[in-house]
């Protein structure tokens, strides 16, 4: 595997993975929209993913795809807007990526498969930790598009072989930005706990990528990830306690544990976090993504 299309790559997480690749060693294609500023890949395609040309010109000579292009929140776009890009491009690159014999396939799922942070009747997930097999509650576009990319992803191992790891990113920004989220959400609390205040951190996001572009998988593997701390600088089981009252937890939970079980992505991809932004282990972004957003 040498060359990796990374799809949605002016994004955040685009960009972080784009770089993270060139420095591994990787020839990467880069797809977006449009092009905020300078991309390191060494072929840079400004295309539509929903479109089978630009997502065919995109693939030429790519053994790999990383699949990041999407509307990445419903209030971004209208329901029909939101369930129709992001749906259709998952399926476009996975079934073309599919028919052309590729091996491998990153997409990003979201903790919001899961339907809780977006569920207008403020639902409740049946019991923390999230697994990958908590039982959804989906009422928003954007957490259904996330759903069926998973779903698609199953379609096209079934009908192509193509093996697809679905990461589920929960809140992923460079640290800065985390702190100042940080910030908002010790104001309000509640207004994370439905997702455990689960963060990761950029630089640890574009490194379980590449665990899921090279590690030993077979099939379709959808992936919970998170840092092993929470958002919030306070004891996890206090905040649940004042928060997420009713809500079963099915271990004790210690000082700022995630509420992520991240199992999964530890035993199978061999990912496991390095940073938190409360303890200095945090990178800053590269120079080049100074200025996040
Ligand atoms: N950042 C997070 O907190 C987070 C959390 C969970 C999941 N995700 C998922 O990760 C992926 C990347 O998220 P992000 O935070 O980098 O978002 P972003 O908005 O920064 O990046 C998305 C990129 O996709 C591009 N794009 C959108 N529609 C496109 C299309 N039709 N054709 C080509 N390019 C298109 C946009 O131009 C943009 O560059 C998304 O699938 C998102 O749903 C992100």
């Amino acid at each position: 595997m040498t060359r990796v299309l990374v799809t949605g790559a002016d994004g955040e997480i685009g960009r972080a993975v784009s770089g993270a690749l060139v420095r591994a060693g990787y020839d990467v294609t880069a797809l977006s929209l449009s092009y905020a500023s300078p991309h390191p890949a060494d072929r840079v395609l400004t295309g539509d993913t929903t479109s089978v040309a630009d997502v065919a010109a995109a693939l030429d000579g790519a053994d790999a795809v990383a699949h990041f292009a999407a509307i990445p929140h419903p209030t971004l776009g209208t329901p029909y807007e939101v369930f129709r890009v992001n749906t259709d491009s998952t399926f476009n690159v996975l079934q073309q990526a599919g028919e052309r014999g590729i091996r491998r396939a990153v997409i990003a799922s979201s903790i919001n498969a899961l339907g809780y942070p977006n569920n207008l009747h403020r639902a409740f997930p049946p019991s923390f930790p999230l697994r990958e097999d908590t039982a959804p509650d989906v009422a928003d576009a954007y957490s259904l598009s996330k759903g069926v990319d998973e779903q698609t992803a199953r379609y096209a191992h079934r009908r192509y072989g193509i093996d697809v790891v679905a990461l589920r990113f929960p809140l992923v920004k460079w640290p800065e930005v985390l702190r100042a989220a940080a910030a908002e959400v010790a104001a309000d609390p509640a207004s994370m706990a439905r997702e455990g205040w689960a963060y990761l951190t950029m630089a640890d996001a574009a490194r379980a990528v590449l665990r899921a572009l090279e590690a030993d998988v077979t099939g379709v593997l959808v992936a919970g990830l998170s840092a092993d701390d929470i958002l919030l600088d306070e004891p996890t089981a206090a905040l649940l306690a004042a928060h997420a009252p009713g809500v079963p937890i099915e271990h004790p939970i210690d000082g700022s544990e995630s509420l992520i079980d991240t199992s999964v992505a530890a035993t199978v991809l061999g990912f496991r976090p390095t940073e938190s932004i409360h303890d200095g282990t945090a990178s800053a972004p590269p120079i080049a993504l100074r200025n996040p957003r």
